[in-house]
């Protein structure tokens, strides 16, 4: 039988016996991984923590974020504790739906007449077939219609409203090409499907007194530090994957498509040649700080209700619609931004980053839970994070008893 179609648990057998022994799983946990992928042999477990509380929009939310990166889910604390001592984040969204892309071959009898005066009539059909997502308070809302040479472009901008919208969205491509494909001079369809392009943007906006950052000069340096992100795409890069850090981290725990707004977030940072998405400038005695990232995200659909995991996170944040969730996940963003800014701009990165690694490399030794918290504890009074001197450590300890 191919492989594909074994059981999860014949699949795992079958490795075995090729030597690739795999760690344990239930056979509930097996099951659910097997009806959400394909292949499925186990699951891959990342920590959940919790942001304790960011203030967004005047409201105070505790946020779940899944990363095995240390430090993360610190640093967000850290910037969401100072958002929230002054005012908290101020979010803006402009959610008016995702993209579709449907493109036609077509020949010289073509006229981009015909389908052009057929666009509301095309709306019309498409929302009457799909009628649950216009029940939902979605449907398509506009389609835009180009012609290069033999090829018809038309941009479908569809609402999915509470849901992310990617299968729903393909699903009235298709059934609109199918259509387009018996005008006059259309040749073929080419292809029909959503596109990630940039859409539902999410600005963010704090503003700090620049005492919250330790004064004047600290709050110049970042101010620094984001202006040279924006000249220079090396640390461009990087302060991006700060900002991503965090908002990943929320994407995942709460079952989204973190691959669609990395690829629409590329986009933006690369826009007029790479650079940060974030901006932070001085005005007065203030840090401003401002980030605006797509949000193609849901609050439902995919597979948000098929798992405890993901329904685990929606209970932390307590009651969300997709609008609020991408402006939480955009105070994020920001609060991981602001945190790695402060960072550098004092006491340097590694030093915090190290201390929370440390537990890593502890973690890995083979001793006594007792036994890895006095190594932990003497590593980091010592301020030395290396393996070396985490098994260093143990042979002293062992050697003592
Ligand atoms: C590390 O994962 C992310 C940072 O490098 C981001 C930054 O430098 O802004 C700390």
């Amino acid at each position: 039988m191919k492989f594909y179609k074994l059981s999860p648990e014949k699949r795992r057998a079958l490795l075995k016996q090729q030597g690739i022994d795999l760690s344990p799983i239930s056979p509930a946990q097996l099951t659910a991984m097997d009806n959400l992928s394909e292949n499925v042999v186990g699951s891959i477990c990342l920590p959940l923590g919790i942001v304790e509380k960011l203030l967004v929009n005047g409201k105070e939310y505790m946020v779940p974020m899944a990363t095995e990166e240390p430090s993360v889910i610190a640093a967000a604390n850290h910037g969401s504790k100072i958002f929230a001592r002054h005012g908290g984040v101020k979010v803006k969204n402009q959610r008016k739906g995702i993209y579709g892309q449907i493109v036609l071959q077509v020949n010289k009898t073509f006229k981009l007449k015909s389908i052009k005066d057929k666009i509301p009539n095309l709306i019309d059909v498409a929302n009457h077939q799909f009628t649950s997502l216009i029940n939902h308070g979605g449907g398509v809302k506009k389609i835009t219609i180009r012609q290069e040479k033999q090829l018809v472009y038309l941009k479908v901008l569809v609402d999915p409203a509470q849901a992310m919208g990617a299968n729903k969205t393909n699903a009235i491509l298709e059934f609109l090409a199918n259509l387009l494909v018996d005008f006059d001079g259309v040749e073929e369809k080419l292809f029909a499907i959503l596109s990630n392009y940039p859409s539902q943007l999410a600005t963010g906006r704090v503003s700090l007194p620049v005492n919250s950052l330790g004064g004047k000069e600290v709050a110049a340096k970042i101010a620094l530090l984001s202006q040279i992100g924006i000249e220079d795409p090396y640390r461009g890069a990087t302060n991006n994957k700060g900002i991503m850090n965090g908002v990943d981290a929320v994407l995942i725990a709460t079952g989204n498509d973190f691959r669609a707004v990395e690829a629409a977030a590329a986009v933006l940072a690369g826009e007029n040649g790479y650079h940060s998405l974030s901006s932070w400038k001085l005005e007065e005695d203030s840090l401003v700080g401002q980030l605006t990232l797509p949000m193609p995200i849901g609050v439902v659909g995919g597979s948000i209700s098929a798992r405890s995991d993901i329904q685990d996170a929606y209970q932390i944040l307590g009651d969300v619609d997709s609008e609020t969730l991408a402006s939480i996940i955009v105070g994020i963003g920001l609060a991981n931004n602001l945190a790695a800014l402060l960072a550098i701009s004092t006491a340097g990165i590694q030093a915090g980053h190290m201390r929370l690694q440390a537990r890593n490399m502890v973690a890995t030794l083979e001793t006594t839970a007792e036994n890895k918290e006095l190594i932990l504890k003497q590593m980091r009074k010592d301020k030395k994070y290396t393996l070396e001197y985490a098994k260093e450590l143990l042979k002293k300890l062992q050697e003592k008893k």
